[in-house]
């Protein structure tokens, strides 16, 4: 099928889309680390959105590229920052990230472990290589809102991140983001 999508930033979303999925702060609790913050914040906040995406996606169908825009919205539990919750492909997929407003950063970690960020803001494109786990995090004080695209058939594993997490948590340290172990996490 051959189309064009507009990405229309004030409207946070990508127009034609076939799937908008909203995420609030209830369905991340278990993926933060100080799950009593956030349930206090959700006592006295609201269930706030923590991120929506907008996705053209083909279902599980070889030869084409999904691809949306994510909005991550500003905010932190505790010292945490809001995040995405992350996840691995099923198929080992590489996948394209591509900043379009805010800061953050996307953390990577490999089958084995290994854990790696990088900046994601404007204009800055990051390959998240096959085979290593993602999640997006805003350390900004704006809404953090990225294109990204990945094979088709890829599949996502949310199951792993959400039993182990990943080995690293980013956190606000003297008011910049620093990475650091997490507690919790087990291989
Ligand atoms: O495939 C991706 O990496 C993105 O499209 C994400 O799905 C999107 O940013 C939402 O994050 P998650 O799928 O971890 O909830
Ligand atoms: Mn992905």
């Amino acid at each position: 099928m051959l189309f064009s999508a507009k990405i229309d930033l004030a409207k946070r979303m990508i127009e034609p889309h076939t799937k908008h999925n909203v995420v609030r702060l209830s369905a991340l609790k278990e993926y933060f680390n100080d799950q009593v913050e956030v349930e206090r914040m959700i006592n006295s906040l609201g269930d706030l959105v923590v991120y929506e995406y907008f996705e053209n996606s083909f279902g599980d169908e070889e030869e084409n590229v999904n691809f949306g825009l994510t909005v991550l919205y500003p905010g932190k539990v505790g010292r945490e920052y809001f995040l995405t919750r992350g996840h691995f492909h099923e198929k080992r997929a590489a996948e394209i990230y591509i900043g379009l407003e805010g800061e953050g950063v996307i953390l990577m970690q490999s089958e084995d472990g290994k854990v790696e960020w990088r900046p994601l803001e404007p204009n800055t494109v990051v390959y998240v290589p096959p085979g290593w786990g993602h999640r997006t995090i805003n350390t900004g004080n704006q809404r953090l809102t990225f294109f990204f695209a990945y094979p088709s058939d890829a599949g996502h594993d949310y199951e792993i991140v959400r039993r182990k997490g990943f080995a690293k948590l980013v956190v606000e340290e003297n008011g910049r983001p620093v990475l650091i172990d997490n507690p919790k996490y087990r291989t």
